[in-house]
């Protein structure tokens, strides 16, 4: 029988209040949790959480390059989020992270704050595997977070494999970096791509695996023009990305005749706008279950809780605890 994933209660509930959710997930006994660390928790190794749009960085005070208008909230979010994960029982093995780490320009300061925030889940066990959005900077992030950044079979990119039990997950690097020398700091507003070498790669690791592969970038397949190929490739069981921070849930067809179909699901924010939250892979006999878990939903802006839109509240309501499927089996 599948091992349930509890959320605990604690873990639901905790710091937030503004969001009006308190719902147990399904299959979680919604009692008093026990406080993490009171007993032993065991890893599993089926278990993984992906998290995207960090947007984690400094205080809008303090910034060299200023963003439109004060994040501030941002960083306490993440950490209230990364508390929640260390509050699974049992623990995930893996946190996977697809890009923009870094608040906007891919600055330093962003990175070691990165590290704070997240060194929590190192420090629990939890392996810990990045990929860079368009808000990233290859050097910057390396040189803080290198220690979660996998050894990569393309060069100049943070491209990689993680052997999980049940199936591989690949993560892509899609950020084309603006010129380094452009002081403004254009960081955020570049194309993205591949790349030939990575593209290469992706081709002959596909072609030799006899794995099942979840593959994942920062930007959607259909941006980095390889839609048709995560279809057709009997090894991709799906495909998920970041950067709209929401929850999008899509499915890549392919023919009629040939009658195969994956589907692509867009990942929330961490902790900026939109889909506040992240998802909970559950790896099974023959497919990956993954849970949404919903903690807000909000412009960029701090609202009061009087002058939230109940539409807001609605939406983590109907969107936390739903559950989606990838089976490893992907032709009729
Ligand atoms: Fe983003």
């Amino acid at each position: 029988m599948a091992k349930e994933v509890c959320l605990t209660r604690r873990g639901l509930l905790g710091g937030f209040a503004a969001a009006g959710i308190g719902a147990a997930l399904p299959g979680c006994p919604a009692g008093p949790s026990r406080p993490a660390g009171e007993e032993p928790r065991g890893i599993d190794p089926d278990l993984a959480v992906v998290m995207s749009d960090l947007h984690v960085g400094k205080a809008w005070a303090e910034q060299k390059f200023k963003t439109d208008r004060s994040y501030d909230y941002i960083n306490d979010t993440v950490r209230r989020l990364v508390a929640e994960i260390l509050a699974m029982n049992p623990l995930p093995a893996h946190v996977f992270c697809l890009g923009d780490v870094s608040l906007c320009f891919g600055e330093e300061r962003d990175y070691e704050i990165a590290k704070e925030v997240l060194s929590p889940l190192e420090a629990a066990g939890i392996r810990i595997v990045m990929t860079a959005g368009n808000h990233d900077r290859r050097v910057p992030m390396a040189k803080t977070l290198g220690g979660w950044i996998a050894p990569s079979p393309v060069k100049g990119r943070f491209a990689s494999v993680t052997r999980l039990p049940k199936y591989d997950m690949v993560l892509l690097d899609s950020l084309v970096e603006p010129d380094p020398s452009a002081e403004d700091n254009g960081v955020g507003r570049g194309k993205c791509e591949l790349g030939e070498e990575q593209s290469k790669w992706l081709d002959s690791f596909l072609a030799a695996t006899t794995r099942p592969a979840l593959v994942c970038a920062h930007h959607p397949a259909w941006s980095l023009g390889i839609n048709k190929q995560m279809v057709k490739d009997p090894r991709v069981c799906g495909f998920l990305h970041g950067h709209n921070h929401s929850w999008q849930d899509n499915i890549l067809y392919s023919s009629y005749a040939r009658k195969t179909m994956i589907r692509m699901l867009g990942i929330p924010s961490m902790g900026m706008d939109r889909d506040v939250g992240f998802a909970v892979l559950r790896a099974l006999d023959g497919w990956i279950e993954l849970m949404h878990v919903e903690r807000d939903y909000y412009f960029p802006v701090k609202t009061a809780k009087e002058d939230r839109l109940p539409l807001w509240d609605r939406l983590v309501e109907e969107r936390h605890g739903r559950r989606v499927s990838f089976p490893f089996d992907k032709l009729a």
